[in-house]
């Protein structure tokens, strides 16, 4: 077993790092209260190469393997998970299923632009009577021959407005019930295509969350992914990749709040010491350490089954549920050892707190997670 990373795993995640506290930090307050989408760093971590991290060159990705994936994921959500969000959606859900399911034309048409950042994609699947479950498709996509005719409304969905490239999930066949779902993709701008209000948050403010409404929209049959009654395994794959991505977010914003918490630590006196000489401190310190450790590991071993091609279905689940769970307990710690500083805006551990909350619910909750690892260990 080797736990050493290569020497450009080194570097892509010292450059998000880097990238993290000079672009991501200034202004990370302001675009939480005003709920800014970070539009320039997007555009900057899509020069980069940060968007389309594991496509490959020949679509205009940079080739990279999930394990950079995971350090990237890590490193910018430690600052901000609106902007990181942004990064695993658009690589995990939108360019991974494009690159692995799509024909030569989408992938030409739509792919390239998305992995070179020039666009930014949606993953269409939540509605607002199908989250966890998700068979329950209202969306309807009818075959009208040349053209599907879509109609519907999904919720929640990250990059609502900022996307270009949708990828929606519709049932077409209702009573084939998930093996008659389609995974169609969407152009902004299509007739009767319709995005609604942005949502107001608890966390991941800066990120645009909208509803998206279809009336009569036509939509090739070209655009249409997979063979005819894909569109469910397309979902459910894709999401399995996506886990990684939102679990190496949880890593961050956990391993974020604790670095601020220890920081403190050992600058706050009280008591004639600095906290971090208490022992409640102490423990507190060695607690969030030791499963932040352990939810790194999860994240890495996951991506490196995808990397080796092997199953990986059963450790993105458990890497989400437990990294997620370690970002609540972390951040709510890394408060508390703030103390009244923890409560204000000024001290990022506040905001930290509030995104966390997400990570145990998108791309799966952390009840959904323990059905995927339950069915998975008792196969
Ligand atoms: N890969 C491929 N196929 C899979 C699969 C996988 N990982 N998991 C399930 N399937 C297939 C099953 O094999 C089955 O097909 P067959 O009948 O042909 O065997 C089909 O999918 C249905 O599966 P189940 O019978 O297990 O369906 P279920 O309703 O009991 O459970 C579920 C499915 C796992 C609960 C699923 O509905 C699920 O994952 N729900 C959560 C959805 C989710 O994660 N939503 C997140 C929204 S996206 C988001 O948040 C993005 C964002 O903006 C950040």
């Amino acid at each position: 077993m080797n736990f050493e990373l290569t020497e450009e795993q080194i570097m892509i995640r010292q450059a998000a790092r880097d990238f993290a506290q000079t672009e991501l930090k200034p202004g990370v307050i302001e675009r939480d209260e005003h709920q800014k989408f970070p539009a320039e760093q997007v555009k900057m971590l899509g020069e980069l190469g940060f968007l389309g991290m594991m496509v490959s060159p020949k679509y205009g990705g940079s080739g990279m393997d999930a394990i950079s994936y995971v350090l990237a994921m890590e490193e910018l959500s430690k600052i901000d998970a609106s902007a990181s969000v942004v990064v695993s959606v658009n690589n995990s859900l939108v360019c991974y299923g494009l690159e692995k399911y799509g024909n030569d034309f989408q992938k030409e048409k739509y792919l390239v632009p998305l992995a070179k950042g020039e666009k930014i994609g949606a993953f269409c699947l939540s509605e607002p009577e199908a989250g966890s479950d998700a068979t329950s498709q209202k969306t309807t996509a009818v075959d009208m021959g040349d053209h599907y005719l879509l109609n519907g409304v999904k919720n929640w969905i990250t990059n609502g407005n900022s996307a270009s490239t949708y990828l929606v999930i519709a049932q077409t066949h209702p009573e084939k019930r998930h093996h008659g779902i389609n995974a169609l993709i969407v152009e902004k701008g299509m007739e009767g295509f319709e995005v609604g209000a942005k949502e107001n948050k608890l966390g991941i403010r800066g990120s645009d969350t909208h509803s998206l409404m279809f009336t009569d929209v036509k939509v090739p049959k070209e655009n249409r992914i997979g063979d005819d009654g894909f569109g469910f395994k397309f979902a459910m794959n894709t999401l399995e990749g996506g886990r990684i991505g939102i679990a190496a977010q949880a890593l961050g914003i956990a391993s974020g709040a604790y670095e601020l918490a220890l920081n403190y630590s050992k600058e706050r006196k009280a008591f004639g010491k600095t906290i971090a000489d208490l022992q409640a401190t102490q423990f507190k310190l060695a607690d969030m350490a030791t499963e932040i450790e352990a939810a790194r590991l999860l994240c890495l071993k996951a991506a490196w089954l995808k990397d080796q091609g092997q199953p990986y279905a059963q450790a993105s689940s458990m890497a989400k549920l437990f990294a997620s769970e370690v970002a609540m307990r972390t951040t709510v710690e890394a408060v508390q050892i703030h103390g009244g500083y923890g409560f204000v805006k000024e001290y990022h551990v506040e905001r930290l707190m509030r995104d966390a909350k997400i990570t145990q619910i998108y791309e799966g909750t952390s009840e959904i997670q323990r059905i995927v690892i339950s069915r998975e260990v008792l196969k």
